[in-house]
C-alpha cells in the first residue's frame, strides 16, 4: 500500500503539490463537535453528553461482560437530532471520491460506513455510498489473511465474500469487508488505496443519524494501524465552545513539545478480545487541591478478565469512576464546597449537584490532579465542574458520574483544553495542558 498525494476534485482539502507519506510528515484532521451546529444551551449541551456518556458505557458494559450473558443493554437509537458519538471527522471514499463525516472512535477498530444496496440501514444525511459507483473497491477474498480475523464463515465458498458482524453490543454493523481508496486530511491530503473498511448493509438502530465510524484503537485494522501512523495525538477545544474547531494529527505532525509535557505508558490490555484495543491508563490516586484522596492503590488495577483499569476515550463525554474512587472525590467535593446540596439523587447522571444561589459567582475550586504513573494531569476546575440549569435552578455539579460497570473511563470534558498524544509504536501516552482551537 502506498500513500500518494491526492489531487483535486475537492470541496475543502488544499492540495500541496507534495508527495507525503504518513511517516515522512502526517496529516492534519478537523473534527466536528457532534453539537457543535446545534445553537444549544449549555444545559442542553450537558445533558446531551451525559447522554451519550450513558449510551457509551453501555457499550463498554457490553464488551467487557461479552461472555457473561446476563446482561443485555437495550439503548434508545439515535436519530438526527441525537446522534451517537461525539466527534466526527470528514473523509472521503472512493474514486471519484465522495464526502462523508464519520464518528471517531478511539475504543474500536473497524472503519465502517454504510453501503447500498441496504438490507438495514439506518437513517443518514448523505446518500449511502454506493460502491458499484466507484472504480477503486475491491471485494476482500477469502484467502486473505484478513479473513480470518473479521469475517464469519458464511456465505461459503464460491462466493467467497468476506462478511462481518461487528458487535459493540448496544449496537452492531454488519456487511462484506472491502478495501477501498481512502482520502483524509484537510489541509494536506492523504490517499490510502486499498484500505480495509465494512461496507455495513445492516446497522442497529443505534447508529441512526451517522454514516460510519473509523476506529482509532490498537486493532489492526484501526485507521492509525492501517496506515502504519506511529502516533496520533489531538486538542479539543473547550467543551462549551462550539465556534472554534479540534484538531486531529496522524503521523510525526502529531508531536509535540514543551516542558509541560508529561507521559505515562499505556496499559497492556488483556489480550482477549473485546478489551485488547482499549487504550488502558496506570491511574494511581486522584488529589484535590493538595489533598490525597483516600482510595487503595489497587482500585484502578486491571484484572484479566478486563474489570478495573481505566480506559481513556473520545467517545464518553464525562468521566466516570468506579463507586470506591468515585465516593472519595465526592466527599472530598462536599467538604469544601459551602452550598447547599440539592437532592435530587441524579440529574441525567450527574449525583453531586449544589445550588447556586442565583447572583452569585461560582465558588473558587482548587485544581483535581489524576496520578498517573509518570504523569500528573492537572484539571482546572472547568474540567471537572459544570454550572447547569435544571428546573429554574442555578446547580453547579460534579462533572464525574459513579461508574455502574467495574471499569473507570477518562471522558473528553476532562480531556478539554489538553493536547494528547497517543504514541502507539512506543505504548506512551503524552499530554500538556493547551488552548486547543486558537
Ligand atoms: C504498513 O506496513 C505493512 C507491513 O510492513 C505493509 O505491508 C503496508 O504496505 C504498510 N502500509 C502503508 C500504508 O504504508
Ligand atoms: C440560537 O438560540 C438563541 C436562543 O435560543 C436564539 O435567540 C438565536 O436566534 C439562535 N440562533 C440561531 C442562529 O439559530
Ligand atoms: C432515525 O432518525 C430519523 C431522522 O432523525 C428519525 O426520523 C427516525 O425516527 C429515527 N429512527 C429510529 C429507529 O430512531
Ligand atoms: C449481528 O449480531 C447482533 C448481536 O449478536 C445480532 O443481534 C444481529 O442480529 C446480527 N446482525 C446480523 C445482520 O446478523
Ligand atoms: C460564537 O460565534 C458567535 C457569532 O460569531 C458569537 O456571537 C458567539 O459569542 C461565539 N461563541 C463563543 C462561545 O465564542
Ligand atoms: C473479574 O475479576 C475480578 C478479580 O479477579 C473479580 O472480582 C470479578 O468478579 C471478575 N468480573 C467478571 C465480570 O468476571
Amino acid at each position: 500500500m502506498k500513500l500518494n498525494i491526492s489531487y483535486a476534485i475537492t470541496l475543502f482539502l488544499f492540495i500541496l503539490p507534495i508527495v507525503l507519506s504518513v511517516e515522512n510528515n502526517g496529516f492534519r484532521i478537523e473534527l466536528r463537535h457532534v453539537d457543535s451546529k446545534g445553537n444549544f444551551t449549555q444545559s442542553e449541551l450537558l445533558y446531551r453528553g451525559a447522554a451519550r456518556t450513558m449510551h457509551r458505557l453501555s457499550q463498554i458494559r457490553g464488551r467487557l461482560l461479552f461472555s457473561s450473558a446476563n446482561i443485555i443493554s437495550t439503548m434508545r437509537g439515535g436519530n438526527e437530532e441525537t446522534p451517537v458519538g461525539t466527534y466526527y471527522m470528514d473523509l472521503a471514499i472512493g474514486t471519484p471520491p465522495l464526502f462523508y463525516s464519520l464518528i471517531v472512535d478511539t475504543a474500536t477498530d473497524l472503519i465502517w460506513t454504510q453501503c447500498t444496496p441496504c438490507k438495514k440501514c439506518v437513517f443518514q444525511p448523505r446518500p449511502i455510498y454506493n460502491p458499484s459507483r466507484s472504480t477503486t473497491v475491491s471485494p476482500i477474498p477469502c484467502n486473505s489473511p484478513i479473513y480470518e480475523y473479521l469475517c464469519s464463515v458464511d456465505p461459503p465458498p464460491p462466493s467467497c465474500l468476506c462478511s462481518y458482524n461487528y458487535t459493540y453490543v448496544a449496537g452492531w454493523t454488519s456487511g462484506t469487508l472491502k478495501t477501498e481508496t481512502f482520502t483524509f486530511g484537510t489541509t494536506k491530503a492523504v490517499q490510502l488505496s486499498k484500505t480495509v473498511f465494512g461496507c455495513s448493509t445492516s446497522s442497529s438502530d443505534d447508529f441512526n443519524g451517522t454514516s460510519g465510524l473509523v476506529g482509532f484503537s490498537r486493532g489492526p485494522f484501526s485507521l492509525p494501524s492501517q496506515l502504519n501512523a506511529s502516533m496520533f495525538s489531538y486538542c479539543l477545544t473547550s467543551f462549551f465552545d462550539t465556534n472554534s474547531t479540534s484538531t486531529l494529527f496522524l503521523g510525526p505532525l502529531a508531536k509535540f513539545s514543551g516542558t509541560a509535557v508529561t507521559s505515562t505508558p499505556f496499559v497492556k490490555s488483556p489480550s482477549k478480545s473485546p478489551f485488547s484495543s482499549f487504550y488502558y491508563l496506570s491511574l494511581q490516586g486522584i488529589s484535590l487541591g493538595t489533598t490525597k484522596l483516600s482510595i487503595q492503590p489497587s482500585t484502578f488495577t486491571l484484572q484479566s478478565n478486563g474489570t478495573g483499569g481505566l480506559i481513556i476515550d473520545s467517545g464518553t463525554t464525562i468521566t466516570n469512576l468506579i463507586n470506591q474512587a468515585y465516593h472519595a472525590v465526592q466527599n472530598a467535593i462536599n467538604s469544601i464546597v459551602n452550598l447547599r446540596r440539592v437532592d435530587a439523587s441524579n440529574i441525567n447522571g450527574f449525583d453531586t449537584c449544589y445550588n447556586l444561589p442565583s447572583g452569585s459567582s461560582l465558588p473558587t475550586m482548587p485544581d483535581m490532579t489524576f496520578h498517573f504513573e509518570g504523569a500528573d494531569m492537572v484539571l482546572p476546575v472547568e474540567n471537572y465542574m459544570i454550572p447547569l440549569a435544571y428546573q429554574n435552578n442555578n446547580l453547579w455539579c460534579l462533572a464525574i458520574f459513579s461508574s455502574d460497570i467495574s471499569v473507570s473511563i477518562l471522558g473528553n470534558y476532562q480531556q478539554q483544553n489538553f493536547h494528547i498524544l497517543y504514541d502507539v509504536d512506543k505504548e506512551v501516552l503524552s499530554f500538556a495542558p493547551a488552548q486547543c482551537g486558537n
